[in-house]
């Protein structure tokens, strides 16, 4: 089972972005988390970090027919995206979005998330264990899906 994490702008700055916010870890301490948490579930999981919009909607589309599922943190474009929502629904992957910060408890124009709708979860304010609840959460689903597969009455 192969997963691919994906962060957007300014997830490399984490450690010294607002760390009152978002920790004090690093972006590099995140990786090794995320890592360790994939091999404790027993998946794989590959990670990605870019600044770029475009970028994030073609690490999406170059993830069809190469991963399971996708964790997506998509930062600031969150609440802006619409072309990362259009990639989302195009691919169909399963997929969980994820945010460091409490969003709910912050500003007006972080209360919108327009990957929300593509995504079969919300995960926010639990700082890095966000990721590993994510994973977790979508080695279950997809778990679930090969056995009812193999279930399934054969014609
Ligand atoms: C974030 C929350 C977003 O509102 C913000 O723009 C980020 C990080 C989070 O992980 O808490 O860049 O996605």
């Amino acid at each position: 089972m192969k997963i691919l994490v994906l962060n957007g702008p300014n997830l490399n700055m984490l450690g010294i972005r607002e760390p009152e916010i978002y920790g004090e870890h690093s972006y590099s301490a995140l990786c090794e988390f995320v890592e360790a948490s994939a091999r404790e579930l027993g998946i794989e999981a590959e990670q990605r970090q870019t600044n770029h919009e475009g970028v994030l909607v073609d690490l999406i589309q170059q993830a069809l027919g190469r991963f399971d599922g996708i964790v997506i943190n998509p930062g600031a474009y969150t609440h802006t995206s619409i072309a990362i929502l259009d990639a989302a629904k195009a691919v169909q992957l399963p997929m969980v979005e994820v945010h460091i910060s409490d969003v709910p408890a912050r500003e007006a124009f972080r209360q919108v998330s327009y990957i929300r709708s593509a995504c079969l979860k919300t995960i926010t304010g639990k700082g890095f264990d966000g990721y590993r609840e994510a994973l977790a959460f979508l080695k279950d689903r997809l778990t679930e899906k090969a056995q009812d597969r193999e279930q399934a009455p054969r014609p």
